[in-house]
Parts: structure tokens; sequence; C-alpha cells
């Protein structure tokens, strides 16, 4: 039988995203994401309007897609209460956000340089996309979120996960990291403890790892 639910969250599960973009002092910034699909050649990307990420983008019009596999969680919970914006809203800092300039540093990740845009990628990712914007727009009627539309320009994809001779990346080869209502899974089984989730009060139901 169903209930009705007034729910709290509404992240049913999508792959976790590595977004790169470029400071104006030409350092990288680099942040997890998960609100993204893609169509065609292009992605669209929902993230907060006061994020440095948002901001990055509206200004460089660039950015590198970075899809980690399940392994690299415990690299992603480093960087999810992190931002790379100096002034935090009061929301973020009650969450327990902190500002960092060295978000590759924090994470263990290693930042190498794209083809087509000035964000690096992150080497540690299977798959990177070199991405251009295409278009800004208010997703929530207010300010606090923005979708960005974004091109795939270039796809760098490791050779393992691919199908040998083609274009195509193997789904049984691909272990994407999901982030499920705010919990890291991969393969469908949790994969490690989230921040994220503890910060936003989100019951742990999954085993402690
Ligand atoms: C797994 C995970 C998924 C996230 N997904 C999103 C998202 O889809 N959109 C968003 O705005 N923030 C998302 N966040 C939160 C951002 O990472 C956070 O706002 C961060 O401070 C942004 O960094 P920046 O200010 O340096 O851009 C997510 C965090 C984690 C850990």
């Amino acid at each position: 039988m169903h209930q009705d639910i007034d729910l709290k969250v509404l992240y049913f599960g999508t792959p976790v995203v590595l977004i790169s973009t470029s400071n104006p002092d030409g350092t990288a910034n680099l942040a997890p994401m998960s609100s993204a699909w893609w169509l065609g050649e292009q992605c669209m990307l929902g993230m907060n309007s006061g994020s440095q990420t948002t901001r990055n983008l509206l200004r460089e019009r660039e950015c590198t897609l970075n899809l980690p596999s399940a392994d690299l969680a415990a690299a992603v919970d480093r960087l999810a209460l992190l931002s790379g914006a100096r002034e935090l809203t009061p929301h973020k800092v009650e969450k327990g956000y902190r500002y960092e300039p060295d978000k590759f540093g924090t994470a263990g990740l290693t930042p190498g340089p794209a083809d087509a845009v000035a964000a690096p990628v992150v080497v540690e990712c299977p798959i990177q996309l070199e991405c251009e914007l295409v278009s800004s727009v208010p997703f929530d009627g207010g300010n606090r979120a923005t979708a960005h539309t974004v091109r795939v320009l270039r796809a760098h994809v490791h050779e393992d996960l691919i199908v040998p001779g083609t274009a195509h990346i193997d789904p049984l080869r691909w272990n994407p990291l999901i982030m499920k209502f705010c919990e890291f899974f991969g393969g469908g089984e949790p994969v490690h403890t989230s921040r994220l989730a503890r910060a936003w009060q989100i019951p742990e139901v999954a085993p402690a790892l």
C-alpha cells in the first residue's frame, strides 16, 4: 500500500560528477554535484547559484565534468562540506561548510591538463568531459539554483572501459559512484559514509562503513 508522504529529499539516485572550473586567479575549483543528466551531446547541471562553481561557470563559460567510479567515494566525501567561495551563506555555515582554496589537494586528487578548456581534468576519474557553457537559467523561480546547460567538446575515457574497436563505454565495466538520498552507492550497495547526509540530518540506515 502507498502512503501519502511529504518527502524531504527527492534525490532518487544519480551519478556523482566532479565539476572543475577556473577561479578568477587562474587556480582550479572542484566541486561534487549530482543533479546532472545528459541528452545527446549536452548535459544539464543543477547548481547552487551562490556556489563558486556557478560563479566560475558564468564568467569562464567552460568546465570539465569528471565522473568518479565508486572506489573514489572517500575522495568525493572529503570535498562534501567545502566551498571555493570565500563568502558562505549563513545556511552553509550552519551546515558546517568551510572555504577551501585547494580542493584537489584536500581531496587527494590530481589535476591534469585539458585540451580545449582551461579548467583541469581529474586524473583519477575514468571519464573526463571537457565542456562549454551553452545557457544558464534560474531553476527554482528564485535565485537559489541555476540550471546550466553545457555541451561536451571532448571526452577522455580510460581504455579499460571502452568496448574494443568502438566508441562506446562498456556498461558492465563502468561502476559509477551514485548519490542516492545523499548517500554514496556503487553497484547498488552503500560504499562510504556521507558527510553530506549527516550535515542534512538524513537518517542513517546504511551500515556504517
Ligand atoms: C555527492 C554530492 C552531490 C552534490 N550535488 C550537488 C548538486 O547537484 N548541486 C549543487 O548545487 N550542489 C551539490 N552538492 C553540494 C556542493 O558540492 C556544495 O554546494 C559545494 O560547496 C560547492 O562548491 P563550490 O562553492 O566550490 O562550487 C553536492 C555535494 C555532494 C557531496
